[in-house]
């Protein structure tokens, strides 16, 4: 193993995108941030150095944290955020992991335009389980805003609607030439014709699910989540906030350029769109450079059938067997509310007729604390956490349908800063059902510190007399987007303590609550016999 060492400064930048000039926050002064490179367990050391005004945490999304949970990088989870003029260093091992992975701004909506990838090599003489690349290219899809992210959050929640749409789609930060100035602000992979290409594609977008497709050409996927998967071809990939897929891509269609194209999924009647996509090229060496391109096909906006086929496809490389016997059984719903007030809307909106947009776990809203859950824990604070996180919803009613007889009770959700504590070692299945409360839509649901087994899934409501379970060669992810309308059942040991964040990757959804936290602990000291948190911990 060796150490890999990066400097991170949060620094303004000033670009110019959409016929508009404004400063964003970034790392270095990239947009998109550097890419961190590492090989299969080694340590990775980034001095974060934050040279703005705002707070910053840095995630390192997907990478387990095993036995190091004060790196996760989760603002007022595990720790409290770099402050203006700060730094603090990260500096942490990607045991037994390798794959695609990302960082990104893990406070406010930053992570707008705070995010890189995240490269994990296996380790020297393992190959992939795949033919070998020519190369390899990230495609990081994204969102870009003209407004400042920091104040259309605050707008959106002081509002109690929804949020504003995004002005572009982006691949690698670039909209590409559907967009008023962008004829020029685009990303080109030139490939040579007849190799095969591995696209690292990664969605760091803050509240859009995306259709990804080139022209003509297929995509093979073979890993998904930072794990190898069993090679998967389809015409479209759908990927959600939070999840990374790599895909193999061979140039074997006449020469030519041809269009890499990312648009919204639909997911939920009241999802927010722009119909516009971005656009990227895969372009042959050898075209002639002012040729016209092909444009891709995407699926309807709401195809819900080509989620469900890539979802399908997706399966685990080998055989896994995953535990039959479970610990903690819980079912979760997870949805959108409306409610009185939540904890970030001004007192003044608190008296809305109507109340405001929430979103809920168990028809808890999840309210950030004001001190970090981590250092509560290891100092006994008291008054900032509570750990009665219900096991269930309080009541079963028709999740999908709604609840006539008790709209009132169940649209309104609670605020609370809320943990569920797990015995280490524990095995836990998770059944979460997608409730159409105000709307069902996709969410897709990311988990710090572990990845899970998503052993099943399906439309409508959960009912364990029907469900059909994968335990042979589920996928193994950090996030699933649990089926509009549907649930999905997930298992995992465990197996690292510490304090994990579990949320919606909607930023949107996650400023409304759409989240909970994992206390893991033995009750005898588990978590307390590790080191404790480094001295330079930001506090708050
Ligand atoms: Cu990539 Cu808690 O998130």
């Amino acid at each position: 193993e060796s150490t890999r060492f990066y400097d991170f400064k949060v620094q303004t930048k000033r670009v110019t995108k959409l016929c508009n000039s404004k400063d964003i926050v970034t790392i270095n002064g990239m947009f998109p941030g550097p890419v961190v490179y590492a090989q299969e367990d080694d340590r990775i050391i980034v001095k974060v150095t934050n040279k703005t005004p705002f707070n910053v945490t840095i995630h390192w999304h997907g990478v387990r944290q095993r036995l190091s949970c004060w790196y996760d990088g989760a603002s007022t989870i595990t720790q409290c955020p770099i402050q203006s003029g700060q730094s603090f260093t990260y500096n942490f091992s990607v045991v037994q992991q390798k794959g695609t992975f990302f960082w990104h701004a893990h406070v406010s909506w930053l992570r707008g335009t705070v995010y890189g990838a995240m490269i994990v090599y296996p380790k020297t003489g393992v190959p992939y389980p795949f033919k070998f690349p020519y190369q390899e290219h990230i495609i990081i899809l994204g969102e870009y805003w003209m407004k400042d992210l920091q104040k259309i959050e605050y707008d959106t929640l002081a509002s109690g609607g929804p949020p504003p749409i995004a002005d572009a789609y982006t691949i690698n930060g670039h909209p590409g030439p559907n967009y008023n100035c962008s004829t020029n602000d685009f990303h080109q992979v030139d490939v040579i014709p007849g190799k095969t290409y591995l696209l690292r594609l990664i969605n760091a977008g803050l509240n859009t699910e995306n259709f990804f497709a080139i022209a003509d050409h297929k995509l093979t996927i073979v890993e998904a989540d930072a794990e190898y998967t069993k090679p998967f071809t389809t015409d479209t990939v759908m990927i959600g906030p939070g999840q990374t897929l790599n895909v193999l891509v061979s140039a074997d269609k006449p020469v030519g350029k041809y269009s890499m194209a990312a648009a919204p999924y639909k997911s939920g009647r009241f999802v927010l769109y722009q119909n516009v996509s971005a656009i990227a090229f895969f372009n042959y060496i050898g075209a002639p450079s002012n040729s016209l391109y092909t444009p891709a096909k995407l699926p309807k906006l709401d195809d819900k059938l080509v989620v469900k086929t890539v979802m399908d496809g997706l399966r685990s490389l080998n055989q896994v067997n995953v535990f039959r016997e479970i610990d903690e059984n819980l079912f979760i719903t997870i949805g959108l509310n409306v409610q009185k007030c939540h904890s970030k809307t001004p007192k003044q909106n608190c008296q809305a007729q109507d109340g405001v947009l929430a979103a809920s776990m168990n028809n808890i809203s999840f309210v950030n604390p004001n001190i970090s859950i981590l250092e509560a824990y290891y100092k006994k604070i008291k008054g900032i956490y509570t750990e009665d996180f219900p096991d269930m919803p309080p009541k079963f009613y028709d999740f999908v349908n709604g609840a006539p007889n008790n709209i009132t009770y169940d649209t309104q959700s609670l605020n609370g800063t809320k943990t569920k504590v797990l015995k280490y070692g524990s095995k836990v299945q998770l059944i979460l059902q997608d409730t159409g409360i105000v709307n069902p839509e996709n969410h897709p649901m990311h988990f710090h510190g572990h990845s899970f087994y998503v052993v099943g899934y399906g439309t409508g409501n959960y009912n364990p007399l029907i469900a059909q379970f994968n335990l042979v060669d589920p996928p193994y992810m950090n996030t699933i987007g649990v089926p509009v309308g549907g649930w999905a059942a997930i298992r995992f040991v465990a197996d690292n303590p510490g304090v994990w964040y579990m949320h919606c990757h909607i930023d949107i959804h996650k400023s409304w609550g759409l989240g909970v936290v994992f206390i893991v602990h033995n009750g005898k000291g588990e978590l307390e016999s590790l080191p404790h948190p480094p001295p330079d911990l930001p506090q708050c």
